[in-house]
């Protein structure tokens, strides 16, 4: 039995040193809460483990749950097999990131336990060889992938720079009044926001970088003149109102508008622009989310 103990202790330490983050969920709970993370999850989401232990990992997408990849995930859950998808999450500073989540039943006696098991890996969009097998544009929206996004968004920031011209971060929070049941609403949702993004994409410049994040959100990058918001107000509302003639009557949406244009300098960091304009997106509603209500108190 002491030598039991000892493996199992060192087996503990052993998963606390490895860097990919791991959760157990306990589906006999009420709605799978986790019931242990390793240390790694403390670097990756910048919440601690005891902040997570107790609650369902959806917390991480802070509202968000729109996502295709969630709907193959809640399916595997429910049919006890292995999924693996890459997820937007949001870390406790608010800033988004790329969740590369494989979940996989715990076996007992060759049977599934009680127990799910998580592996969380964080995207590196600053790494070249990492991504090489996502596609650089959604195949959906013909918009680019976050990653991309991000890259160009870099490149955009340094030619700012060398031309004393703004950059400037916009999101977009496209609000659904009337939603109906989840699995209707979400193809519809996933219409219409298909076909939103095809006309931002004839709407901005070709230079201009555009991504969906998560599910309703669209994130632009820009190199403007001034830093003047109301130019980019006016034309995504024309757009959403526009929109909204074809669009039947119950799924009328509106949207919620960042926007932030700096002179970029060596100092400027494109996660800090990004979460910045996130946070202020955050700091006018009401929190949507216990992860967001436990940081504003
Ligand atoms: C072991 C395990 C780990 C999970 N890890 C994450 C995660 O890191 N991020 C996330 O957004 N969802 C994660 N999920 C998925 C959510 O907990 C939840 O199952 C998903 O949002 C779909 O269910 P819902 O419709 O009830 O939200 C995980 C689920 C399990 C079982």
């Amino acid at each position: 039995m002491g030598k039991l103990d000892n493996k199992l202790s060192l087996l503990l330490q052993f998963i606390d040193l490895i860097h990919v983050g791991i959760v157990i969920c306990d589906q006999s709970l009420n709605d799978e809460p986790i019931v242990f993370a390793n240390a790694a999850i403390e670097h990756i989401t910048g919440y601690k483990v005891g902040e997570v232990l107790g609650r369902n990992c959806r917390f991480l997408q802070n509202g968000h749950t729109h996502q295709q990849g969630l709907l193959n995930i809640r399916q595997a859950i429910k049919s006890g097999i292995q999924c693996r998808e890459i997820i937007l999450n949001f870390k406790k500073n608010n800033s988004p990131f790329l969740n590369d989540i494989t979940i996989m039943p715990i076996k007992e006696n060759g049977r599934n336990s009680q127990y799910i098991a998580g592996i969380l890996t964080e995207v590196k969009i600053n790494s070249s060889q990492e991504i090489a097998q996502i596609p650089e544009r959604d195949h959906e929206t013909g918009l680019y992938n976050y990653r991309t996004f991000y890259l160009k968004s870099r490149e955009l920031i340094a030619e700012a720079q060398s031309k004393q011209k703004y950059f400037a971060i916009g999101i977009v929070a496209v609000e659904f009044h009337h939603l109906i049941d989840e699995v209707s609403s979400y193809l519809f949702i996933n219409n219409i926001l298909t076909s939103l993004s095809k006309t931002f994409l004839n709407e901005f410049k070709s230079e201009d970088v555009i991504t969906r994040l998560g599910d309703k959100n669209f994130l632009f990058g820009l190199i403007v003149d001034s830093d003047n918001p109301l130019w980019f107000t006016k034309k995504i509302s024309k757009i959403i109102a526009d929109s909204n003639k074809i669009t039947p009557v119950y799924l009328a949406y509106s949207s919620k508008i960042n926007y932030m244009a700096t002179l970029p300098n060596i100092h400027t960091h494109l996660d800090q622009l990004i979460t910045q304009t996130y946070k202020n997106s955050f700091e006018d509603c009401a929190p949507r989310h216990d992860a967001l209500s436990n940081q504003l108190h």
